[in-house]
């Protein structure tokens, strides 16, 4: 059982450890990004309504994203755990997702900060491609598809995602600092915030979680 919320700028790597960590432990995965992007590329209502805000980088409304981690938590396979990627971004978000876990009883084990340098932020995300099919992630220098531009798994075609262009990704680090970052301090009075490196490559910064993960005697590390 592990209940988890990943917190970190745009470009730290948690949705790339979400999934180690999701295979690892047997929870969902729960990331409101690739939710949103799904809703987008399946033109749906809430694809639609999401789009002007992802796409310029702004973040889309509380009582949206929150209805639908609400929704999530609901299913089945959370009641095991999970993984929460990129949720919650706001403090009212915070505050919800604390109190639909209280009355569950199912409080968070834990929330990981990655603290990641400027230059890394930037390098991943200029670098970073997904299937415009399946949604699958890339990196241009790290991690290369085999055919160049074909996803690996589904041959749909790589694309740049809107919100990694240069302009959007200077206001969701704006908003990142204004909005998501103060969660750092909310989670630390809480006593249950733990800090990684973002800036490590994958195999070292999966090593530190696992590391974490033990220290914390949280099994199935
Ligand atoms: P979302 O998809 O959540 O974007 P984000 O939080 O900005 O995070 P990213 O996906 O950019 O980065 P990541 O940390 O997951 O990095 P990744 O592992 O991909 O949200 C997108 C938008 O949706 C938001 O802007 C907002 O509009 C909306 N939204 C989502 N949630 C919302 C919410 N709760 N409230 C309101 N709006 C919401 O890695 C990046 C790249 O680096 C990849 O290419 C990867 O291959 C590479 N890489 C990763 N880790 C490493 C490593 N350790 N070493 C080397 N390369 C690495």
């Amino acid at each position: 059982m592990l209940r988890l919320v990943l917190l970190g700028p745009p470009g730290a790597g948690k949705g790339t450890h979400a999934q180690v960590l999701s295979k690892r432990w047997n929870v969902p995965h729960i990331s409101t990004g690739d939710m949103l992007r799904q809703a987008l590329r399946a033109e749906t209502k809430l694809g639609l309504e999401a789009k002007t805000h992802m796409e310029k980088g702004g973040l889309v409304p509380d009582e949206v994203v929150i209805g639908i981690v609400g929704d999530r938590l609901k299913e089945n396979d959370a009641k095991q755990g999970f993984v929460l990627d990129g949720f919650p971004r706001t403090k009212e978000q915070a505050e919800s997702l604390d109190a639909l876990l209280q009355g569950q009883r199912m409080p968070l084990d834990l929330a990981v900060y990655f603290k990641t340098s400027l230059s890394v932020i930037i390098r991943r995300l200029s670098g970073r491609r997904i299937c415009s099919q399946c949604g699958k992630t890339y990196h241009l220098s790290n991690f290369k598809s085999k055919v160049e531009g074909i996803c690996d798994d589904c041959r749909g075609p790589l694309m740049q995602r809107p919100d990694d262009r240069q302009d959007a990704i200077e206001n969701r680090l704006e908003v990142y600092q204004k909005q998501t970052s103060p969660l750092i301090e909310y989670y630390k009075k809480k006593n249950i915030l733990e800090e990684v490196s973002g800036d490590l490559e994958v195999p070292e910064l999966s090593a530190s979680l696992k590391e974490l993960f033990l220290r914390k005697k949280l099994v199935g590390c």
